[in-house]
């Protein structure tokens, strides 16, 4: 990953590639063109104070994700400044909001791929700037190389240049306690949720639920976390009838990993569950041509929670962390479950499966119930679950759901406080006669209007009585298709992560539940 420093240095001396400074649209009846933002002083002097002119003359209009590069001013050590996009400017007195800053860090950073040290010129009023400038610097700086190249030979990558190397926020104070604090925990945080991102990345012929697994327990001895995975064997001994079934299609068996990470101060617990499917062909219900080239991403849940669980290991949060990983590979076979068969659930309840394409709530029921036996303050759950969603909210807003309103809407406050874009969405009754199964106690599938809401109320059945109890699902911001925009790559996106840890924060100073 790319390494952050903080510095105090003035911006004309420093030895770098380039200089990163703001640029934002005027607002206001004034306003015309590109303003520049606060922290490229010492660029617009060196430029007579026209610096927003010259950008103009190029250009550039402050619209978000724009670049601008322009040779750097006489008597300045770097050659280049690249003049990122901010958006909007804040209203007179207002200040550049967090996300903002992290999508122009994010934009600045993979427009300076290949470079050695770039210097952040933004503009940093306090620690929670630095931290999101840091966040999407290492967010933006992400690729993926493991299958190019075989990995090996770095100066050969087939998918462009290096991630930048290093980068320096100007502004920062290297002996602040809080600047200091705001880089560490942008580092544990990122450095960990660019790990969920390589294993969405990583193809399902190595990616398994045993595999998955293995790289689990292996983090969990590196960071003190208790790690426990029940095999097939356990499984069944355990009745575990969701997991096993969806799993049974596959050569590569299930599994069920559970994470316990504790802090000797505290007194909240908090459970995550998460969907873990390493690849969806869909089963028996076979996905078509076009609906399965992507379902790598069907395990991004599962990856969030786990990366959300070693941050908070990491960032010693006082709050006691269960994260449960529902891991199976939903493929067609011999031995797979047929649309008709009945599970018999870890809950005891019996499901019948009319369609094999929805496993995501068969495998999150077990788990969600097996959560639900510790009794924890709260259970949040994130998967991959429903197209439906993908179709209400689109590709970049995941939907919340739940059984407390009070907690449901303190979810949408955390992933809005951490720049990620969710929405609530209702659990209506009259959707669950829909799932009503003539020969089991309910079924797998219920009316298709509403499927995403269809399948939450499908969850709420194997949610423990009186638990609080909060449902993501992330099917359309998981996995990004297009190209990449702001500090989002191409591929596996690592949505939910900086909304889980922020919700273990919250849990941890006694904020929620
Ligand atoms: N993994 C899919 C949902 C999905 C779709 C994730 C698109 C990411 C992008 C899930 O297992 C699924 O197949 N859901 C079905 C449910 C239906 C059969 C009731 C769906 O949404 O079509
Ligand atoms: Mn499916
Ligand atoms: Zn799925």
């Amino acid at each position: 990953m790319t390494a952050l420093t903080l510095s105090t240095a003035a911006a004309p001396g420093l030895r770098a590639d380039a200089i990163v400074i703001g640029v934002a649209k005027g607002s206001g009846p004034k306003a015309t063109g590109p303003v520049v933002a606060p922290g490229a002083e010492a660029v617009d002097k060196a430029y007579d104070g026209k610096l927003a002119g010259v950008l103009e003359t190029l250009g550039a209009s402050g619209a978000e994700g724009e670049v601008t590069k322009l040779p750097a001013p006489a008597g300045f050590k770097a050659p280049l400044v690249v003049a990122v996009g901010l958006g909007a400017a804040p209203e007179k007195d207002a200040e550049y909001d967090g996300e903002a800053l992290r999508k122009a860090a994010g934009v600045a950073a993979r427009a300076l791929a290949g470079s050695k040290k770039a210097a952040f010129a933004l503009p940093l009023n306090d620690a929670g700037d630095i931290g999101a400038v840091a966040e999407g610097v290492l967010l933006g700086a992400y690729s993926f190389d493991a299958y190019k190249d075989n990995g090996k030979n770095a100066s050969a990558r087939k998918n462009g240049k290096a991630p930048l190397a290093e980068a320096a926020l100007l502004g920062g104070k290297p002996r602040d306690k809080e600047h200091k604090a705001a880089v560490e925990r942008a580092t544990a945080v990122v450095e960990e949720l660019n790990r969920a991102r390589d294993l969405v990345n990583t193809p399902p012929n190595d990616l398994t639920p045993e595999s998955f697994a293995a790289i689990a327990t292996a983090a969990g001895k590196e960071h003190g976390i208790k790690v426990q995975v029940l095999d097939e064997k356990a499984l069944t001994k355990g009745g575990y009838g969701g997991i096993l079934g969806v799993g049974s299609g596959s050569a590569a068996g299930p599994r069920l990993v559970k994470l316990s990470y504790t802090h000797a101060k505290a007194d909240k617990h908090l459970a995550l569950v998460g969907k873990g499917i390493t690849y969806d062909s869909g089963g028996i219900s076979l996905k078509p041509a076009g609906h399965n080239e992507t379902m790598k991403c069907d395990m991004s849940g599962a990856a969030a929670v786990f990366a959300a669980v070693v941050a908070a290991a990491r960032l010693g949060l006082e709050v006691n962390i269960t994260g449960w990983l529902a891991l199976a590979e939903n493929m067609p076979s011999g031995s797979a479950v047929r649309p008709g068969d009945v599970l018999r659930m870890y809950s005891g309840k019996t499901v019948e499966v009319l369609n094999t394409d929805a496993e995501g709530r068969l495998v999150l029921a077990d788990a969600l119930w097996a959560a639900s036996q510790e009794k924890p303050d709260a259970i949040v759950d994130v998967a991959t679950l429903t197209g439906a969603m993908v179709l209400a909210l689109g590709n970049r807003t995941f939907a919340v759901m739940g059984n407390d309103d009070a907690f449901r809407t303190a979810v949408l406050e955390a992933a809005e406080e951490v720049g990620e874009a969710s929405w609530p969405m209702p659990l209506p009754e009259h959707l669950r006669k829909g799932m009503d199964s003539p020969t089991a106690d309910i079924a797998n599938m219920g009316e298709r209007m509403g499927g995403g809401l269809v399948a939450g109320l499908f969850l709420r059945e194997f949610v423990g009585e009186g638990i609080t109890w909060a449902h993501l699902d992330i099917a359309g911001p998981a996995f990004n298709e297009g190209g990449p925009f702001g500090y989002t790559p191409k591929g596996g996106t690592g949505s939910a992560v900086r909304t889980l840890v922020r919700l273990a924060e919250l849990t941890a100073a006694g904020d929620l539940g």
